[in-house]
């Protein structure tokens, strides 16, 4: 059995947890890799409906067991009040599996987070606001406190005091704002390690052992390939890598071992918080998306901003990928519009280009150059056949699959599981 990675190939929220929702019924495991609760994967299964920040969306396969993986940084407190809404709903949670390796998001971050986004003024990223940064910043600062140390109650009060005493410091000092109690955090904490106990394990072992019997792994990306803090808008991006290979790094899996790569793209782009998006539609049809799709972050509420698909960063996503394979999601909300536009290349100072500029600045001044395509004017959500399809949607599905040089393996229709076409068998 394959090891297939599931990735956003645009700036996040494509559609990845029903996907995973979707092949998580085969899968012996399904491992989140990166990124926190800034996540929102939203699945809509015979189970209701889900707005997932931490835990895998596979969770709703029985069979199937579900890890946080190393990559992760985990606030307690939301993924434990997600296992108690999920239980709560009569799903099994037991499943669910932490790395020891993961490090925790600790007050101090989204208190930092929330500061830092202030000093920024005029120049904020947009971030959630979950801590996401300083807690990854941390980790490469080696002070960050990991799953694993909750587990050892006397050396973790004295990692505490040491990182607590700096991030005081900080937060006096630097930002003006009140200290945090070493005692509260300290007995806080502790109650989280002692229920999350059982969860907490060497879970790159466990994805080891299921190849080793043959179960496929599926690979959960979070984020969007544009939000790499490498190859992404930096510095509009988050802190950890939602990439391909991040996924190695992040469920601790060999390279050779991933088999299939899943680009996830949404048929038209969006953006939530700030930095350049080259297609962006500042006018009513961008307000007729929102609208029509709901585009709204699941995490923070904030509107997204919506643009035409972006065959530009779809060939550079692509490339820094490998993707396999592309899953095009919500193309049912183009189902109004007469006329739709794909941008295929990019004006920079009278210069056309065809690759997708490292730097923001540059990134800024392009014009995106489109084509038009026929619109199909039907509603498709309720087509599961490829060939039923209007011709005016296979010649845009087409497109993508030129723009992109992958197969087109699966079309998401509607928001629930079933609203889906596969095309080609993806595993
Ligand atoms: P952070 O990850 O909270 O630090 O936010 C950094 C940037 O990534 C901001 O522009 C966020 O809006 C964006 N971002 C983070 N997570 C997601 C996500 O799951 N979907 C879409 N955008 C996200």
């Amino acid at each position: 059995m394959p090891v297939i990675a599931v990735i956003g190939a645009q700036w996040g929220d494509e559609g990845k947890g029903k996907v995973v929702d979707l092949l998580a019924q085969k899968a012996g495991v399904v491992a989140r890799f990166s990124g926190g609760d800034n996540a929102g994967h939203t699945v809509i299964n015979p189970h209701g409906e889900f707005r997932l920040h931490l835990i895998p969306s596979g969770i709703f396969s029985p069979r199937t067991v579900c890890i946080i993986g190393n990559g992760v940084v985990i606030n307690p407190a939301v993924l434990l009040d997600e296992i108690d809404q999920l239980n709560q709903c009569g799903v099994n949670t037991s499943n669910l599996f932490i790395s020891d390796r993961a490090h925790l998001i600790m007050p101090y971050h989204t208190l930092l987070d929330g500061l830092e986004e202030e000093s920024r003024a005029g120049k904020a990223l947009g971030t959630t606001r979950k801590g996401i940064g300083p807690a990854f910043t941390d980790k490469a600062a080696r002070l960050g406190i990991r799953t694993g140390d909750l587990l050892d109650k006397e050396a973790f009060l004295e990692q505490l005091r040491f990182a607590l005493d700096y991030k005081n410091t900080i937060l006096t000092k630097i930002y003006g704002a009140s200290p945090l109690s070493l005692d509260e955090v300290y007995a806080q904490y502790c109650q989280y390690g002692e229920r999350l106990a059982a969860h907490i394990r060497e879970t790159d072992i466990m994805v080891e052992e299921a190849l080793n019997r043959g179960e496929l792994v599926i690979l959960e990306g979070a984020q969007g390939t544009l939000l790499d803090p490498d190859f992404g808008t930096y510095p509009y991006t988050t802190s950890s890598s939602p990439l391909a290979s991040g996924g190695c790094l992040g469920a601790g899996i060999s390279p050779t071992k991933i088999s299939r790569i899943l680009g996830v793209f949404k048929a038209y782009c969006t953006r939530v918080g700030s930095g350049p998006i080259p297609t962006e539609l500042k006018d009513e049809t961008g307000d007729l998306i929102r609208e029509r799709a709901h585009e709204y972050g699941t995490t923070t509420g904030r509107p997204r901003r919506c643009g035409w698909f972006d065959g530009v960063a779809a060939r550079f996503s692509t490339r820094i990928n490998g993707f396999t394979g592309v899953a095009v999601t919500r193309l049912d909300v183009l189902d109004i519009l007469p006329r739709l536009k794909i941008c295929v290349g990019y004006k920079l100072n009278e210069k056309t280009i065809d690759y997708f500029p490292s730097r923001v600045s540059t990134l800024e001044k392009c014009q995106p150059i489109y084509e038009e395509l026929e619109g199909w004017q039907t509603p498709i959500s309720d087509i599961r056949q490829y060939e039923q399809l209007p011709p005016q949607a296979r010649q845009y599905i087409a497109r993508l699959e030129e723009l992109t040089s992958c197969p087109v393996n699966l079309i998401s229709v509607g928001a629930e599981r079933g609203q889906t076409i596969m095309r080609h068998d993806i595993l």
